[in-house]
């Protein structure tokens, strides 16, 4: 297998994604031809990780719209909304994925005085090229989140913000694979990220596959090993990030950023720009889904809970933008995140 992870590709007509759920005891593409099938993918955690997501969504527009090339405009256009609104129905938090039906919406928008077939041809154009952005992207804020990090630092990191996360490179994954690419020695410490463990499954076969160190731990042990000087420096992704700063990523990264303020370690966030989110002002507008209470009960068909207990399985929380000692943007770090800051950033 390559060592560049392809998390989504495009083969003739349809979409190809690896099948994150079976990973890493199996490797496999999924194939989709249709807007449903992408959103089902999407909810399904098919594919998921926000950049992931957004170029999805791109697809599966691109996919309808494909679908819909033979048919009058009047009937492109009412297919169309159903595929924005299946799509949007998909997963609520990440924000990449309203981004990208924005950006696809009003690409169709201006080019409605050609054919149903010109437009789906404009429209998957328009996907491939928002996968090759996300990958330059992630170079970019690779380039700049690597000088964060010392010779030998030691990088705690919560869920999968890697490759398989993005169209490839990966955002916080991507910072230590630009930082190890200049030289230097980077040994990860992966929170396991209960319940869906896409830190044991993700993050550590995608570190190990390229021989960068890397240390498995079980969430509540982030906290010890903090208190023993044992991490350096903590990045994480993001799912959205709210006009003042607050950060909406996998639960439990709270959790990390107030032991990591607790113990003088910063707290870094790889945000693209399409993860900001300035409508919403502040964290607490920011939704965040509830995923079924089978993820906490057990694992697969096996459950270890009590029968009858009742759970909560909130997949995000939000750390205050006052813990983050810095976001890393394709544009340069905005440290210690105000309103003011962001909107500086989107003016520069
Ligand atoms: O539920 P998931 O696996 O989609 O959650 C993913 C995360 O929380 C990631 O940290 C975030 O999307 C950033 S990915 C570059």
């Amino acid at each position: 297998m390559s060592k560049n992870i392809e998390t989504l590709r495009w083969n003739v007509d349809h979409l190809e994604m690896i099948d994150q759920r079976i990973l890493p005891a199996d490797f496999q593409y999924i194939t989709y031809d249709s807007a449903a099938s992408v959103a089902e993918g999407i909810r399904s955690m098919v594919v998921r990780g926000a950049p992931a997501i957004g170029c999805a969504t791109a697809y599966g527009v691109a996919l309808e719209a494909l679908t819909l090339k033979n048919t009058s405009s009047e009937e492109f256009l009412k297919g169309m909304e159903d595929a924005f609104v299946v799509l949007q129905q998909s997963r609520p938090t990440a924000i990449n994925l309203f981004w990208a039906i924005d950006r696809m919406r009003s690409i169709m928008n201006e080019n409605l005085d050609l054919s149903s077939n010109e437009i789906a041809d404009i429209l998957l154009k328009e996907a491939h090229k928002v996968k090759k952005e996300d990958i330059e992207i992630n170079r970019a804020m690779g380039s700049f989140g690597a000088e964060l990090l010392q010779d030998g630092a030691r990088v705690l990191t919560h869920c999968n913000a890697g490759a398989l996360a993005t169209a490839g490179h990966g955002t916080a994954l991507g910072v230590i694979r630009s930082a190890v690419e200049t030289g230097k020695k980077i040994s990860v410490i992966a929170d396991e990220t209960r319940p869906f463990l896409q830190g044991a499954r993700l993050t550590a076969w995608e570190m190990v596959r390229e021989n960068i160190p890397v240390t498995l731990i079980s969430d509540n042990m982030s906290g010890h090993l903090m208190s023993r000087g044992e991490v350096d420096a903590v990045v994480v992704g993001t799912d959205r990030v709210a006009g003042n700063g607050d950060v909406a990523n996998k639960i439990g990264t709270y959790m990390v950023a107030v032991l990591a303020n607790r113990h003088n370690i910063p707290f870094y966030v790889a945000c693209p720009l399409s993860t900001i989110d300035r409508s919403i002002a502040s964290g607490s507008d920011i939704p965040i889904e509830e995923r079924p209470t089978k993820e906490v009960t057990g694992y697969k068909d096996y459950q270890w809970a009590a029968e009858g207990v009742s759970v909560r399985n909130p997949a995000f929380d939000i750390t205050p933008a006052e813990l983050v000692t810095g976001l890393i943007t394709e544009k340069g770090i905005v440290y210690q995140p105000t309103s003011k800051k962001i909107s500086q950033l989107f003016d520069s």
